[in-house]
């Protein structure tokens, strides 16, 4: 087994390129993807175990809190967290903490990836995608420094009242939402969409993408579609999408992702 662990999730990749970038400035790291169920749970051994994860309506997205209770962390091990948001990081840092007792942990602010909701422009503080990723490099190099001196926070992250009422009601919000994906004839039928969906919830048929209704808002469908076909209502027509320019759709499907 690797030296380091870091779980991941990640919609648009920004996660994910957080994760590569602590994973490089460690070393011998395996990045195991929980947008499925992880390949991965049995991490005793490593003597680093991480989460990178984004906050998604208030709170953790898909079946991470479920996936994060699988995992085997070893007695010794240095355990932290990094949360990627537009704004607040939500109650996702206090439910990992509650799980496996960070040591340390971080909030990255980086592009706004929830299309319906907002502009990408919209994050808190506005900053354009370019000066967005600069801040998020910088920002995960201090994460890796502090790691690697195996700093650890006093206190535990925060969990608002408001968070905790804005997750609360994400689930039904999420179903209204999932109701409102469709795909244009700009379709090429790739499949693309089908094979990125964690959750099973795109089927091809006569060569068009249908949507069911498990959608946890990853988003990465429409995010990532190379004709922009998809949309979620018609707040997204106009929106331009936003991906990571450092993580590939194929990289988002992976299982464990090992950098030396
Ligand atoms: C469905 C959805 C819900 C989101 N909810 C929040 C939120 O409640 N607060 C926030 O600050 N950012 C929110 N975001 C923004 C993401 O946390 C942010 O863009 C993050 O960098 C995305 O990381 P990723 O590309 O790895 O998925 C949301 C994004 C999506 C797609
Ligand atoms: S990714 Fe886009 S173009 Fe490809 S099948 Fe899905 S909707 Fe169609
Ligand atoms: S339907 Fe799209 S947004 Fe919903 S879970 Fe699947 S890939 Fe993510």
């Amino acid at each position: 087994m690797s030296k380091n662990v870091i779980f991941c999730f990640s919609g648009t990749g920004n996660c994910l390129d957080i994760a590569k970038n602590i994973a490089k400035g460690l070393g011998d790291t395996d990045i195991v993807m929980m947008r499925k169920a992880p390949e991965l749970t049995n991490v005793v051994k490593a003597e680093r175990v991480g989460f990178v994860f984004p906050c998604c309506g208030g709170g953790l997205p898909g079946k991470v809190e479920e996936y994060v209770r699988r995992v085997a962390v070893g007695p010794d091990a240095y355990k932290f967290a990094v949360c990627s948001c537009a704004g607040y990081p939500g109650l996702g840092l206090s439910i990992i903490d509650g799980i496996v007792d960070l040591d340390y942990w971080s909030v990255i602010s980086h592009q706004s990836s929830c299309i319906w909701l907002m502009p990408h422009s919209m994050m808190v503080p506005p900053l354009p995608a370019d000066k967005a990723q600069k801040r998020s490099e910088t920002l995960t190099a201090r994460v890796v420094s502090d790691v690697l001196a195996g700093k650890k926070l006093s206190g535990k992250p925060s969990a608002p009242a408001f968070n905790k009422m804005e997750a609360a009601l994400w689930p039904q919000l999420s179903v209204k939402k999932a109701a409102k994906l469709t795909a244009t004839d700009a379709c090429v039928g790739c499949g693309q969409c089908v094979e990125l969906c964690p959750r099973g919830n795109i089927k091809l048929e006569n060569g068009k993408p249908v949507f069911g209704g498990d959608c946890v808002q990853c988003l990465s469908c429409l995010q990532f579609c190379p004709s922009e076909a998809i949309h979620m209502g018609g707040a997204t027509l106009k929106r331009e999408r936003y991906r990571n320019p450092n993580v590939s759709a194929a990289e988002l499907m992976a299982k464990v992702i090992h950098i030396d």
